[in-house]
């Protein structure tokens, strides 16, 4: 079974940042084969390491759902649907990438979606590592991951507000039919040294902090200039940042 290691929290903290790093962690330092997957239905994963999303999960769901009848002959309607899963699959030579995209509309989708989870879960049985990227809410990631998840990083940035947000996320996973083995907290645009206060709700919330992201000015740069993080150098602060998090604080590599 491949081990699943996601990220949550609250908007714009820098969820998506945190798991290309950890991407681009995962092929420099051989550790594969990883599935990458964008199950946020806002996507940006793909563009932030640079790949091209021809068609998300989301778009078979559709094409399907319009025209039910339009399978190619000769194939069920089972076969059909895998080969469209497999084709939104993007492979690379370190990673693969699936992108989830929209949730279900309108309607019964159930039969589809189903079917779409079956596949995603026999996929995913075929990768060593799974990264989720994820939305702010938490309600997909126990449908995407077969409801186990080996290290939860709950990312906040450097503020109260943020720690809010991940003491909120902490307790709605209490009520999820979650089985998370690992959990802890990432600081992204964090000073060298956290403040008292900060620490102080962190020790209330009874979760460690495994790791600070310092505020790296070559992300904005890249994001500016549409580059993937994937080609950050290795002597980058939240390169570097994020290998100490992985080498150190992550108990599933
Ligand atoms: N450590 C950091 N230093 C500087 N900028 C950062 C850092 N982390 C994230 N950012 C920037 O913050 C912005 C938001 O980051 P990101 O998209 O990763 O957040 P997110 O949590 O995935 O957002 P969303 O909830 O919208 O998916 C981006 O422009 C990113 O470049
Ligand atoms: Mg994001």
């Amino acid at each position: 079974m491949s081990k699943v290691i996601a990220f949550a929290g609250k908007g714009g903290v820098g969820k998506t940042t945190v798991a290309s790093l950890v991407i681009r962690y995962m092929s420099a330092s051989g550790k594969s084969p990883v599935l990458a997957v964008d199950a946020d239905p806002n996507s940006n994963l793909g563009e932030t390491i640079g790949l091209e999303v021809p068609k998300t999960i989301g778009d078979i769901r559709e094409t399907y759902m319009k025209d039910p009848q339009g399978i190619p002959s000769g194939m069920d309607k089972i076969n059909y649907l895998q080969l469209l899963v497999e084709q939104a699959l993007i492979e690379r030579p370190t990673f693969d990438l699936l992108v989830m995209g929209r949730q279900e509309g309108q309607g019964c989708y159930c039969m589809v979606n189903n079917i779409l989870n079956n596949f995603t879960d026999k996929l995913s049985a075929h990768y060593k590592y799974m990264i989720v990227d994820n939305e702010a809410g938490m309600e997909h990631l126990s449908r995407r991951t077969s409801g186990r998840v080996d290290m939860l990083y709950l990312v906040t940035d450097y503020s109260l507000r943020g720690l809010r947000a991940v003491r909120r996320i902490h307790t709605m996973l209490k009520g999820l039919k979650l089985d998370v083995k690992n959990l802890a907290i990432v600081v992204t645009r964090g000073p060298e040294k956290l403040s008292d206060a900060f620490l102080a709700e962190v020790a209330e919330i009874g979760l460690p902090i495994a790791g600070v992201i310092p505020n790296d000015a070559a992300l904005l740069e890249f994001d500016m200039e549409r580059r993937s993080l994937l080609e950050l150098p290795d002597d980058s602060l939240s390169v570097l940042a994020v290998k100490k998090l992985m080498d150190e604080q992550c108990p599933v590599l």
